[in-house]
């Protein structure tokens, strides 16, 4: 029998909530064989994450870049409290609540203009990538046009876990290269960085387009496959290529969207609208679990139709839940009433400050920063397990994946918290093999 218990890993304190636990539960991206024993916590607060043994660590990536506001915001936790006193979930099939209709109605005026105007609710990221997906490629059967069921996307992206969502994922970013099998063939090609790939990519869409439904993008950044970051002229490319050839454009704003790259939404900052977004994780102040696919008029009108075949056949039990929702209504009224833009300002030029020096350090590839988000990239990680024990051992949060330290905090971060998570950064590079 594996025992992966802290006692035994020498940790110190175990409660036996832990102990007993551990045994029985199975954890994400973890080989549980050899994965060091994760971190028993016990509350959170701003930036900080209490463990059962008494230490505190400084979070660096705001639980997968979810708490923009810091942990247990006052507001958010009174909103959710008020709603869990009276109603907190109801289906969303056949009813509404204004929780869900005050919301939908202030995403679509933060994204206006871009004529992304009906809000579609689900649980994760994952299922509204997934739904993206299936309205894009239903659009064109609504419009009886058939045989455009194809995605095109890029190498190096990330979409989530679910099937469709790993389908237009970069294989071996995204972790599901095994899966090939399973998935749906997408069309996997390069960003359009510069004029070669450009025509390469419009080569691939001349010999296809019949068969393409959309592409789909992550917008500016490409998170989770790497944190590498591209121009704003690669969005305009990619609206002029799906214009020309009349596909529909899917901005995947799940890690860009709600200021982390500066702008409220990425395609904002780059001035290209798509014809369907996708947000999550910050949508909520990273409480509680929900996610929005938002679709432009033009997408909606394909499905308003006296035929119910023609109507979106989706509908995860727990969409639009009232408690996600209301924390989302008071996260964004922390977005309308406080600071957050000048912080997040702040943030990127400390990060552009700190991490800079990093550059000239042996085996440093890039150093990067946009918005909130600083990277250091390495040319290899030898021991990632390592690696991410000597952060903890500095009293830091920071999670490297493939071959990158990054930091994407909370913006309500204090200026010491940023310094000490940049200068455990520092030390950590300077003192490797
Ligand atoms: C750009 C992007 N899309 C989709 C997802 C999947 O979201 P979730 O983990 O909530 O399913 C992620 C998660 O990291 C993401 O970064």
């Amino acid at each position: 029998m594996p025992d992966n218990t802290s006692k035994n890993k020498g940790i110190g304190v175990s409660p036996d909530w832990y102990a007993t636990g551990i045994e029985r539960t199975w954890l994400p991206y973890a080989q549980m064989k050899t994965a060091a024993p994760p971190l028993a916590v016990v509350a959170t607060h701003g930036c900080r994450i209490m463990l059962a043994d008494g230490r505190e660590l400084i979070d660096g990536i705001a639980s997968w870049w979810t708490a923009c506001h810091g942990y247990n915001h006052p507001h958010i936790r009174a909103a959710v409290e008020r709603q869990l006193a009276e109603m907190p979930h109801v289906m969303f099939g056949g009813m509404v609540h204004e929780p869900a209709l005050t919301l939908a109605r202030r995403l679509t005026e933060l994204l206006a203009p871009s004529g992304l105007d009906r809000v579609f609710f689900s649980d994760s990221g994952s299922v509204a990538v997934e739904v993206a997906l299936k309205m894009a490629v239903q659009y064109w059967i609504n419009k009886g046009v058939r045989g455009r069921n194809k995605i095109v996307a890029f190498r190096g992206g990330y979409h989530g876990d679910t099937s469709g969502a790993m389908a237009v994922s970069d294989p071996e970013g995204s972790m599901h290269a095994a899966f090939r099998g399973l998935l749906p063939e997408q069309i996997l090609v390069d960003l359009p960085v510069d004029a070669e790939s450009a025509a390469a990519l419009d080569t691939v869409l001349a010999q296809w387009a019949d068969k393409i439904a959309a592409i789909i993008v992550e917008p500016l950044i490409q998170g989770a496959g790497g944190m590498r970051f591209h121009d704003p002229g690669v969005l305009h490319t990619l609206r002029a290529l799906a214009d020309r050839y009349e596909l529909l454009l899917i901005f995947d704003e799940i890690f860009t969207g709600f200021l982390r790259t500066g702008a409220m939404f990425a395609f904002q900052d780059a001035g290209v609208a798509p014809d369907i977004v996708t947000l999550s994780k910050a949508l909520t102040g990273g409480t509680l679990p929900l996610a929005a696919t938002v679709a432009s008029r033009k997408v909606f009108e394909a499905f308003w139709s006296d035929d119910p075949t023609k109507a979106l056949m989706h509908g995860p039990t727990f969409m639009a839940n009232p408690l996600a929702c209301a924390a989302a209504n008071a996260s964004l009224d922390l977005f309308e009433r406080e600071p957050r833009r000048d912080q997040v300002a702040k943030i990127s030029a400390a990060l552009r400050h700190g991490l800079e020096p990093c550059r000239t350090l042996p085996g440093i590839k890039d150093v990067r920063v946009k918005g909130a988000i600083g990277v250091v990239e390495l040319d290899h990680i030898e021991n990632l397990n390592g690696l991410r024990q000597r952060f903890i051992a500095e009293g830091v949060f920071v999670r490297p994946f493939g071959t990158v330290i990054y930091l994407a905090p909370a913006f309500t971060i204090a200026e010491d918290e940023l310094g000490s998570l940049i200068d455990a950064i520092r030390r950590v590079l300077a003192g490797r093999p």
